[in-house]
């Protein structure tokens, strides 16, 4: 029987470095819209689905280490690994392929000059999502959670927090919040930016409202364009967390669940929220919600500062009239699902189903 590896364990594997060779077997269009790290691609998806005998005759690897085959669901590479086996190979395929894979994830310290507070970015690699764990002085506040609940809770165990805050900078379109179940889990508060959209009880956070963390604090500052409610928070005067607002080589889309009229109305808020983002200090660090790209088992933060956003972004902000231009003429396809996840996300609810069923495929959040 062929061997097969959970995502879970081959997250492990990635993150301790441990040797493997990850192979990609999907055609180019579906390994264009997202991949794993340090993966190599070899497109052998037609032939071994067409039963051709030679189709990995000639793929060669090492042989110190296995080899795990990565398909879309987990049946092609079964496939591909039994021949990788055939061949002498230890193979195993990927259970579930990318649509298990969605869930992985991986942490990274983001480096700050204040002492009084750390942060760490957790990532969904595939899907690019970032959240956001904050510690000070044995309380914590997650940013965006979107992976399980046992992740963070994990992180704050093991620096001693508890968790006091679950922040929410929007209702997001592109994953399933779990924000509800981990404040189930922790009794933190659950604390978004004041709206009509959610049908649950929350605590509303306003712009320019304070909250206190140990010895640091969190401040709102209301940031529409992406959506109405979009906020960012500023922690002390060293970072900015800006949700779907800011990205460091993009901006957020302000066109979903919008007409074209109310694209261009919410992309002149926009162009407002990233002028006032942009006079931030220069040093303040800025951490979004997404990254465009999978993101590496590196322990590297994926994060800008607001003199490096400047560099670009001045450019975009001469005048409102090109900005609303050029962002309303670039916009990504509608991520796949968004209407069903906006839906679950307002209502509050968890699928009791697979997630990654909805959350497959790459974000799609930004404009560039
Ligand atoms: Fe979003």
């Amino acid at each position: 029987m062929t061997k097969q590896i959970e995502a879970e364990t081959l997250r492990k594997w990635l993150d301790t470095q441990q040797p493997v060779t990850v192979l990609d077997i999907r055609t180019d269009e579906d390994r264009a819209q997202w991949a794993i790290p340090g993966s190599v691609h070899l497109n052998a998806y037609e032939a071994l689905r067409a039963g051709q005998p030679g189709a990995l005759a000639d793929a060669a690897f090492p042989l110190d280490r296995p080899v795990v085959t990565v398909c879309n669901a987990g049946r092609v590479s079964e496939t591909a690994a039994a021949m990788l086996a055939e061949r002498g190979f230890d193979a195993r395929s990927l259970a579930g392929g990318m649509k298990a894979w969605s869930l992985a994830w991986n942490a990274a310290d983001v480096p700050l000059q204040d002492q009084s507070c750390r942060v760490i970015q957790v990532r969904r690699t595939g899907k690019g999502c970032l959240s956001y764990i904050v510690g000070s002085d044995g309380e914590a506040a997650v940013i965006d959670p979107s992976v399980s609940p046992d992740v963070y809770l994990e992180l704050a165990n093991r620096h001693g927090w508890a968790i006091r805050y679950v922040f929410e900078t929007h209702v997001h379109a592109d994953h399933l919040s779990r924000a509800r179940e981990l404040v189930r889990q922790t009794g933190a508060a659950l604390l978004l930016p004041p709206q009509q959209r959610v049908r649950f009880a929350f605590t509303a956070i306003v712009d320019g409202e304070r909250m206190s963390l140990g010895r640091a604090s969190l401040t709102a500052m209301h940031t529409p364009g992406h959506t109405n409610e979009s906020t960012s928070y500023v922690l002390n005067d060293t970072a900015v967390f800006t949700g779907d607002t800011l990205f460091i080589n993009g901006v957020g889309r302000p066109d979903l669940h919008a007409d074209p009229e109310a694209a261009r109305q919410r992309a002149r808020a926009l162009f407002a929220s990233l002028t006032h983002l942009q006079a931030l200090r220069p040093e303040m660090a800025v951490l979004p919600a997404h990254a465009s790209e999978p993101i590496a088992f590196d322990g590297r933060a994926v994060a800008s500062s607001i003199a490096e956003i400047e560099a670009w972004l001045s450019g975009w902000l001469v005048s409102e009239s090109a900005f609303v231009d050029r962002v309303t003429a670039r916009l990504p396809p509608t991520p796949p699902n968004f209407a069903r996840i906006v839906d679950l996300n307002e209502a509050g609810e968890f699928p009791t189903s697979d997630p990654t069923d909805l959350e497959a495929g790459a974000n799609r959040c930004a404009v560039r």
